[in-house]
This record gives C-alpha cells, structure tokens and sequence, in this order.
C-alpha cells in the first residue's frame, strides 16, 4: 500500500522511543521506504541498529557525520520525505521546533522539509500540562504541524494521565490516511451502511441475519484514505470500525433508516452495503399464529426501503449505491432493482460463489449502471471497494 513512498521517522528521548521499532517494522512490510532521524538522547532508550536493520537504511543521529555517500543529508531527505512523523516527539523537541531551532538532525531536517510533519507527543501529564509545553504544542498546530492527541493511561513514571505516546497501528492509521492515496474524494460526503440489523421479536430473541460488515467497513476504509468524509452507520458487528470515521450505530432496521434519511441532505454519495432483511412475510405469519393464540402482537414494524426512498427523493448531484443479494436470478434481480429503486450503481454480491459474500475477506461482484454491466473476478473486499469509489467517481 505505501509501494514508492518515503516515511520519514523522528525519535526523541522518551521511553515510548522503543514502540516506534514496532511502527518501522509495519510500514516496511506495506513496502515504504523508511528512514529513521534519532536524537542523542533517543539512542539511550533503543540503539540505531535496532532501525537500520529493519529499514535498511542507515539511522542518522549525528549532523556532522561523515560516514555516508555524498549528498547533505537533512536537505535530501527532507525533500525526499512524503510523511515526517515524529513519534515520540519528547517536551525537548516540541519546544525546539516551535521556535525553529535547527541544532541537531532531526530539528535541522524538519526544517528542510515541505512533507506534512506530524508529532505525537509522549511524556508525563505534569511536563504535558505544563503551560509552556501547551503553547509550544498550540504553536506548532499555527504553523501546519499536525499534533497527535496523546492518549490517556497508566504512564511509565507510574502516573496516570495524558501523554501516553498512542500504539504505532494508530499513528500507521495516520501514516496511511495522509500518503496511502491520492486525495481524489477530497471535499466530499459518502455515508456508508453496513452490518446486519437485528428486529427484537421479544425481549430476549431478534431475527436478524449473517452480515460481518465487513465490504461496507472496507469501503468507508477506502472512501476515507481517498479524502473523503465519511459517515458509517453500522449495525452490530465483530469488527472495528476504521479511523477517522463517523461512526453512527444502529440495531433495527428502523433505526437504519431513521440515521440514514435524517442526514441525506448533506451527503454527496451513498453507499447500501448493510443487509437490512424485511421481515414483513414472516412478521405476518407470526401475528396470526399469536392471535389465534389469544396472545399479544409482536412488535416488529414493516421495514422501510431505504435504498427505495433515497433513490425517489434524491438530488441531482447525489448517487446512490446499492447492493444487492439473491438467491434466484441475480444479475437479473439486480439490474431490475436498480432501475426500479433509481440507484445509479447496483452491487451484485454472488452469494454462490466461492469466496464471495458473508463473512468471507473476498468477494465476487458484478456492477450494474445505466452503462451496463461490468462482472468483477474475484478480489479482496478493500480492491472491490475501490473499484466502486473508481466508478462513483467516474
Ligand atoms: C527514563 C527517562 C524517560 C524519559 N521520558 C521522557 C518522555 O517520555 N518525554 C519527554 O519529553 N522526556 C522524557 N525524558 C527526558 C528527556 O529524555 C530529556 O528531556 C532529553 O533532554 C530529551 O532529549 P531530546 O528531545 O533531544 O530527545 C526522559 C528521561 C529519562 C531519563
């Protein structure tokens, strides 16, 4: 995912330093290339070799340093650099670099850069409070640096509070969302369903059906690293929402349709990937059987279409996704739903495929638009997901 990209790594002297091994490691395996700037006092908590060898590359702590080929390296790698990500970034250094101090390699480098810069800061709540750290912190946010929150925790000075540096999957989330992509949904609102729902019939059981979530997550995934602002409203699933995502959750059907009609003015595109069943057939039986049992009525109510709706009431200018799932007749079922429900894409997911539909990390899909239709072989739901972003866009 980060094939051609060059991450650059900042580490200070905080005990956190030791994490970011972790972090290099991660991005070398999505292929970036990784260079990492180490101060002095960082290589007391982990030892440059520690980076050169998982980054292959060699670890720089010393400005003045001879022992390399001849380039002046703060400035090539500066320019070299798509991401600086200074993690942990330690009270030292943030001060540094909010007044535009250049006395080591790192600060130096920092200097030279154009690549966004990102600082996760790491160390105890009281240095982190500190009114000076603060401004420092509220200064660089003036200049464009991009400041990490930091997490709130049991710290390793045995207290607890904010400072805690947060774990590399999160600052890679913010890695990938800044160099993943090009910025092609920048500026635009995609809300996204996905998930089951579930229809309580009693206080104790509900119907509901095999849905993991997991397309409609990875295409609000794709959407996000693409630029976009997105809105996930999920049913219950098992799986964890992806970053910088609105997560918006729901049980019912009714629920669903409440979260999605109750924001479709704002949104520029969506995307139905939730399975949300009607029961109407099976509610009607199970009325009459209670009925003729004397007993009260269940309380599931009929289920709104929700793809149906947004299609009749939707403005011009925005599209509408859906998916579709069938046992019988497919492609035809699809194309006959995407006319009737004004959808300008339907998803046909191939549930008698292998490797496609619930549950499985693939799928098998066929797209129909007003174009006609387009079958896909079979591929990972994040590939599947962007070959959807690639057609809404289109
Ligand atoms: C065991 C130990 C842990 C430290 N942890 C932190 C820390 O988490 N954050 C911080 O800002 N300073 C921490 N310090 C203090 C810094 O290492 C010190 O301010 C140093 O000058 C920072 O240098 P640098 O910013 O050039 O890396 C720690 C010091 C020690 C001895």
């Amino acid at each position: 995912m980060l094939k051609g990209k060059t991450v650059l790594l900042g580490v200070t002297g905080s005990i956190a330093a030791y994490k970011i091994a972790n972090l290099a490691s991660m991005l070398v395996k999505l292929h970036a290339d990784v260079h990492v700037i180490m101060t002095q006092n960082a290589t007391n908590f982990i030892h440059p070799i520690t980076f050169e060898t998982l980054t292959q590359n060699k670890c720089l702590v010393d400005t003045f340093d001879r022992n390399f080929q001849f380039e002046v390296e703060h400035v090539s790698l500066g320019k070299k650099a798509d991401i600086v990500m200074i993690a942990p970034a330690s009270a030292n250094v943030i001060g540094k670099l909010a007044c535009g101090i250049a006395d080591d390699m790192l600060t130096t480098t920092v200097l030279a850069t154009k690549a966004p810069v990102y600082v996760s800061p790491a160390m105890n709540v009281t240095m982190y409070e500190n009114a000076i750290v603060q401004d420092n912190l509220e200064k660089l946010r003036k200049f464009g640096v991009h400041v990490i929150e930091p997490a709130e925790g049991f710290l390793a000075c045995r207290d607890s509070g904010k400072g805690k540096m947060p774990e590399p999957e999160v600052l890679l989330n913010y890695i990938e969302r800044e160099i993943a992509f090009e910025k092609d949904l920048a500026g635009k609102k995609i809300l996204i369903t996905a998930g089951p729902t579930r229809e309580a019939i009693d206080p104790v059981r509900f119907l509901s059906n095999h849905s993991t979530g997991k397309m409609g997550y990875a295409v609000a995934r794709a959407a996000m690293l693409r630029g976009a602002s997105v809105t996930l409203v999920t049913g219950p699933t098992q799986i964890a929402p992806p970053p910088f995502v609105d997560v918006v959750s729901c049980m019912s059907a009714a629920d669903m349709a409440d979260a999605v009609l109750s924001r479709k003015e704002s949104q520029d595109a969506f995307v139905l990937s939730a399975a949300v069943a009607d029961y109407t057939p099976l509610h009607t039986a199970a009325e009459k059987i209670k009925k003729s049992e004397g007993e009260q009525s269940l309380a599931l109510t009929n289920t709104v279409d929700i793809l149906k709706t947004l299609g009749e009431t939707k403005k011009d200018n925005q599209f509408l996704c859906g998916f579709c799932m069938e046992t019988e007749d497919l492609l035809a079922r699809a194309e006959e739903k995407r006319i009737r429900k004004h959808a300008d894409l339907m998803v046909a997911n191939n549930l008698k495929e292998e490797g496609a539909g619930f549950g499985t990390d693939t799928n098998v899909v066929t797209i129909f638009s007003k174009d006609g239709k387009r079958s896909l072989p079979k591929m990972s739901k994040e590939e599947v997901a962007h070959e959807l972003l690639n057609e809404i866009i289109k």
